[in-house]
Order: C-alpha cells, then sequence, then structure tokens
C-alpha cells in the first residue's frame, strides 16, 4: 500500500498538493477502480458553495471495498471482526467474500423491498456486522443511506426519517448495551407513526425480543434474504452522486443532514486512513466509535474497507462487564491501531489502573483520539499506560462536515505535542482568521479556523436545503469554508484546536446543538422556556446546564427534574441529559427577546465576577437571582 514514509516526504507531498492540487489528486484517484474515468478534477466555488471533484467519472465505492479485493486475492481476509457486548458471546469473523456476498445479497433484499438508485434508507442498528452489510447495500444500489444512531430516541429518528423522506428503514429487535437490553423496535414503532414517507421496515433479529411486527411494513432480514440471490451487479454512480446523508447539530433546533458524494469521499477516507494510521496489511484496526456517526463510517466502514483491512466491531461498551473491557479485547484479538475518544479515556482513566493491569496490551502499534481536543492529562495517560510510552499517538482533527481526517499527525512520522493536532494533510489549507475575517499570517496566532480550499470530501450541501449549507459553513467569511472552532498554530506552527465557538456543545465528543436540546426539554408540560449552555466537565469534556422555567408553582423540584431528565431522554435520547437543572423565574433578555447566553455561560461556568455588560437586559435583576440559585 504506497503512503508517505518519512517527514520529508510529508514536507514535498504537502508542497505538490499545494502547488498542484488537481495532479495531486487525480494521482490518488488513479489507484481506484472506475467504471469510466473523470473528466475534469476540480470546479469549485464556495460562494455558492458549489464543489465537484472527478466530473464525468463513473464508479461504485462497494466494488471499491469489495470486489476489487475478491480479484486481488484477499478474499479470505477477515474483513470485519466483531466482537459482542458479552464477552462469552460468539465472535463474529466475516471475510471479504463473506461481506461481498451478503452485501449483494441484502442490496437484493432492499431492491424486492421497492429500493431505487437515489431513495433515501433509513438505517437504525446496533452496532453488529449488519448494520456495515446495510450501508454497503445501499450504496451498491445506489441508495442513500442515512445511518441514526442507536441512542437516538423516537423524536430525532423520526425528525431525520422525515426530513429525509426516507422511504425504508432498516432495524434491529433491539440492542444489547451492556448489562442493558435497548428495544429499538419499539422506538422505530413509536416514530414510524409519524414517518408516512416510510412503506418498509426491514428488521434483523437480534436480542430475540417480543416485537411487534405490523403487517405488510415490517419484514424479517432473515425471511427477505431467503428469496433473493447473492449477486448483485454495482450500480454505476456519478462521482458526485450523493452516497450518504449524515446528521449532525447547529445552532438552529433542526439537525442538518450533511451530503456527502461518492468519489471524493472515497479518496479521502482511503488517503487518511492509510496515511494517517500507516495501515500495513494484515494489521487489525479499531474504531470504537458508533457507526452513527462520521467516525464510524469513515473510519470503521469506508476507509479499512477501500484499503483491505481488518477492521473490528465492537458491540458493547467499555465499562460492562467491567472498566478493563477494551484492554481485554485488544488482547483477545491482537488489536494493532486503536482508535478512541477522550471522554473514553478520561472515564478509564477515572476507573484506576487495576483494570488496565491484567493486561499486556503488546499487540497495539498506533493509538488515535478524535471528536474533542484532548487534554494533556488524558494525553499522558493514554500514552503512559496503553501505549506504554512507544506507541505514536495521532489526535485526529475533523468534522462531519469534512468527512475525513484534516488536521492530523501521521503515526511515527510527524513529532507529535500533547494537545496539539499537529499540521494539516497534504490537500488541506486551513487558515486563522480574526473576527472580521482578515487572515492571520506566521506562527503563534489565534483565531477561528477555516479553510480557503476545497478538499475531495468536503460537504456538498445540507439534504434539502442548499441555502443552511451556505449559511453554516460558507457566509460567516466570503470565500471561506468556517469550522466553528477556534483554533492556536504555536512558534512552531503546530495546530491546536481551541474549542467551538458558536452554539453547539461537544458533550463527550457527540456534538449537541443548545436549541436542540431546548426543544426537548419544552416538551415538558411545565416548562414555558429553557435555555441551555455548557460548562467544563471532568470526564466528558463538556456537561449540559440548563435553565428553566416552570409554569406553575410546583413544590416538588427534585421530581421536576427527574421529570425533565426523563423527558430530554424520551426526545432526543440519553447523551442530550442535563448534567444540571436550575430553576428560574426569568432568562436574561435583550430588549428584542433575545438570550444572552454569554451571562449564562459564565454563571453556569461558575465565573461570577465579570459577567460583563447587563445594563441592555430587558431586566437585570433576573441575573441576580440566577446567580444566587447557580448549582
Ligand atoms: C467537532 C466535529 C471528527 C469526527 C468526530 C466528530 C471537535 C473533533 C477533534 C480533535 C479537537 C476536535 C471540533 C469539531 N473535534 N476532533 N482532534 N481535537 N477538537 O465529528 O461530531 O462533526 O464534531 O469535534 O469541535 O468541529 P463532529
Amino acid at each position: 500500500m504506497k503512503r508517505i514514509t518519512s517527514f520529508e516526504q510529508y514536507t514535498t507531498e504537502y508542497k505538490k498538493s499545494i502547488d498542484t492540487p488537481e495532479k495531486f489528486w487525480s494521482e490518488q484517484a488513479e489507484e481506484f477502480v472506475w467504471k469510466k474515468k473523470w473528466d475534469k478534477v476540480l470546479d469549485w466555488n464556495f460562494d455558492e458553495p458549489d464543489v465537484k471533484w472527478f466530473q464525468g467519472g463513473k464508479l461504485n465505492i462497494t466494488e471499491n471495498c469489495l470486489d476489487r479485493h475478491l480479484k486481488s486475492g484477499k478474499g479470505e481476509q477477515v474483513a470485519i471482526l466483531w466482537e459482542p457486548n458479552h464477552p462469552e458471546a460468539e465472535v463474529r469473523k466475516i471475510t471479504y467474500k463473506e461481506l461481498h456476498l451478503e452485501v449483494c445479497r441484502f442490496a437484493n433484499v432492499l431492491k424486492r423491498n421497492g429500493a431505487k438508485k437515489g431513495d433515501r434508507i433509513c438505517i437504525y442498528m446496533p452496532m453488529i456486522p449488519e448494520l456495515a452489510i446495510a450501508v454497503l447495500a445501499c450504496a451498491r444500489i445506489g441508495a442513500i443511506h442515512s445511518v441514526i444512531f442507536g441512542g437516538f430516541s423516537f423524536k430525532s429518528l423520526a425528525d431525520r426519517i422525515q426530513d429525509a423522506d426516507c422511504t425504508i428503514v432498516v432495524t434491529a429487535d433491539g440492542a444489547f448495551r451492556g448489562t442493558k437490553d435497548i428495544q429499538l423496535k419499539g422506538i422505530v414503532d413509536e416514530a414510524l407513526e409519524i414517518c408516512p414517507s416510510i412503506k418498509k421496515a426491514i428488521v434483523y433479529k437480534h436480542i430475540h425480543a417480543d416485537i411487534n411486527m405490523k403487517n405488510e411494513r415490517d419484514v424479517w432480514w432473515h425471511d427477505e434474504i431467503k428469496f433473493v440471490s447473492s449477486e448483485c451487479e454495482a450500480e454505476t454512480m456519478d462521482s458526485e452522486d450523493p452516497l450518504f446523508i449524515l446528521y449532525t447539530s447547529g445552532s438552529t433546533g433542526k439537525p442538518k443532514g450533511v451530503v456527502h458524494s461518492t468519489a471524493g469521499y472515497m479518496v479521502s477516507t482511503d488517503y487518511t486512513f492509510r496515511n494517517v494510521f500507516q495501515y500495513n496489511d494484515g494489521e487489525v484496526f479499531w474504531c470504537t466509535a458508533d457507526v452513527g456517526w462520521i467516525t464510524g463510517h469513515s473510519y470503521l466502514v469506508y476507509g479499512p474497507l477501500l484499503c483491505g483491512a481488518t477492521s473490528l466491531m465492537f458491540e458493547g461498551i467499555p465499562t460492562f462487564p467491567d472498566a478493563g473491557r477494551f484492554w481485554q479485547v485488544i488482547d483477545k484479538h491482537k488489536v494493532n491501531i486503536f482508535y478512541t475518544a477522550p471522554t473514553a479515556i478520561r472515564s478509564l482513566e477515572a476507573m484506576g489502573l487495576d483494570f488496565v493491569k491484567p493486561y499486556k496490551l503488546d499487540s497495539l502499534r498506533v493509538l488515535g483520539s478524535v471528536g474533542e481536543p484532548i487534554n494533556e492529562e488524558a494525553w499522558h495517560w493514554y500514552n503512559d499506560n496503553i501505549g506504554k510510552n512507544r506507541c505514536p499517538i495521532v489526535d485526529t482533527y475533523w468534522q462531519t462536515e469534512t468527512g475525513a481526517i484534516m488536521i492530523s499527525p501521521l503515526a511515527g512520522i510527524t513529532k507529535t505535542k500533547p494537545g496539539f493536532a499537529t499540521f494539516p494533510l497534504p490537500g488541506v489549507q486551513p487558515v486563522l482568521l480574526d473576527e472580521k475575517g482578515v487572515e492571520l499570517n506566521g506562527n503563534g496566532v489565534e483565531g477561528r479556523l477555516c479553510y480557503k480550499f476545497p478538499w475531495p470530501s468536503i460537504i456538498r450541501t445540507t439534504y434539502g436545503n442548499h441555502e443552511r449549507c451556505k449559511e453554516a459553513y460558507f457566509a460567516t467569511f466570503k470565500g471561506y469554508y468556517f469550522t466553528g472552532d477556534g483554533c492556536k498554530r504555536d512558534e512552531d506552527g503546530y495546530y491546536r484546536i481551541t474549542g467551538r465557538v458558536d452554539d453547539v456543545i461537544k458533550v463527550s465528543g457527540h456534538l449537541l446543538g443548545t436549541a436542540e436540546v431546548e426543544n426537548a426539554i419544552n416538551e415538558h408540560p411545565d416548562i414555558v422556556e429553557s435555555a441551555v449552555v455548557g460548562f467544563p466537565h471532568d470526564i466528558k469534556g463538556w456537561g449540559i446546564y440548563a435553565f428553566v422555567i416552570c409554569d406553575n408553582e410546583r413544590k416538588d423540584e427534585d421530581n421536576l427534574k427527574r421529570e425533565i431528565i426523563q423527558t430530554v431522554t424520551k426526545y432526543m435520547g440519553a447523551i442530550a441529559k442535563p448534567d444540571k437543572i436550575q430553576i428560574v423565574k426569568g432568562l436574561p433578555k435583550t430588549r428584542s427577546g433575545k438570550i444572552m447566553r454569554r451571562i449564562l455561560r459564565k454563571i453556569a461556568e461558575n465565573d461570577l465576577s465579570n459577567l460583563g455588560d447587563t445594563s441592555t437586559l430587558l431586566d437585570p435583576s433576573v441575573v441576580e437571582e440566577i446567580k444566587a440559585g447557580a448549582l
């Protein structure tokens, strides 16, 4: 596998990618199987925005993930190595040949149930191989997959199905999660009551739960596969045909359906996987992210499979049966590359070293981090206790919208610094802007992180609303893609992400829109209004602090708080549960009615000394009341 092998080579490749980006990326794209070569490498403008890579090219990404490897003699290699929730349950090893067969077979099931090229298919599944099979089966027939994280509940699921007008949902009877069984089908049933676009639900039997199957609408996966052949020609797709939609939170209550295209996404995920992790043939790669997030799409499914790797998929959680589970799985499957999130590292660190000591961890070669800034403390713990000071750590910075890693060390090649994502990968042109949008040149500067040139896996649109894509990413600073993150470039030119500068919070690595959480809280019948902000949290990175106004004199505050948490869990999912709830009489608002979150943020951070100017508030006295009751 071709990849960068030294820092000198990184420097020359980087320069080449900036001086002649079209030449650089067309060389990368040559490696794949194309049904027809592209006519033009790149067309772009950031004002519309309108970006097209490899125009005129025709391909199917699954031929590159699967068929290509069968032809090159990798058929017997394990593609997906599945570790179940329960350590005693049976492991599954699915070879490239078997995966190819299962994908083709399920692709035929989708067709049999009415799916056509361009249709949107919702996938709401546990972390089992069938999730990857369903994803790839969609790609096989040119249907657009929209995977919804299994931790989201019925309203979030329904909103996302409605937004994309999905016609089919692929799900399971349930999921195992530690000691709990999650009743996925029940959640789907509730969601589908308000989703008339769904004609079929295909249900995989996994936990053997007692579920309702609705006549005409619901069919069993295991029944359907009996009716179809295991051969399915890959649909011919244009380079720019959408491959998938993945929802991400924004500053309004409505999640954005980030749309990725076929060829560009393929080229970027393959390139970054190989180079960042320095993957060697035969190694076991484990990304702990759920396929419901972009990390799972790009580095559990597409990136590794494009590179013919063995990708480990784990259904369980890090703390079941105990907090040594990750380390036990690493030894059990001789994992070589381990990719996880800082929040997981911090929570396992807090459990103590007794859970790490029983394990050798000697198969590990590279460690990765993703999803939020990794604090130095957690970085050192990871380096010392898991990597035993011999595994390079790649702190990979990117976003749902970028599709692939943007700023990151190359494992073992780039000299790292704890807390720094280091340097941009080839093809990535970051700039730091001041608040007026002026580029800050040189080193030792801090500003808003933007990109001034497209890369192949850049977001193409937000589903059904192109204006929103423009507004959210391309309008703040004209001519640039704006990440929403603050960033520092130190004296040595190393990049360090300082965190979000907008109304979204990173809670345990999950991006949540404050407005989305507020909407969920407001579903409680006694709540008239709420305002949500983040506060620094030792394990989660950021916690959720909710200020709520109740419309009657509830004496039982504790019960009310519990009910609010239940409401949020029901409408959004447990990941959005507030950590702190303060019941208030009023919220600090400007005369035009806008909530001044700056003040609430300070209160939540317990920084009461300097609340800034409160004179423009409609009623400055509410601030005193909120301060007095701060948690
Ligand atoms: C946001 C994107 C990256 C895929 C998973 C999350 C934050 C992500 C890092 C990192 C500092 C990071 C940023 C970014 N972020 N990786 N290595 N260092 N911050 O994707 O849910 O779209 O979130 O996660 O704030 O904008 P996402």
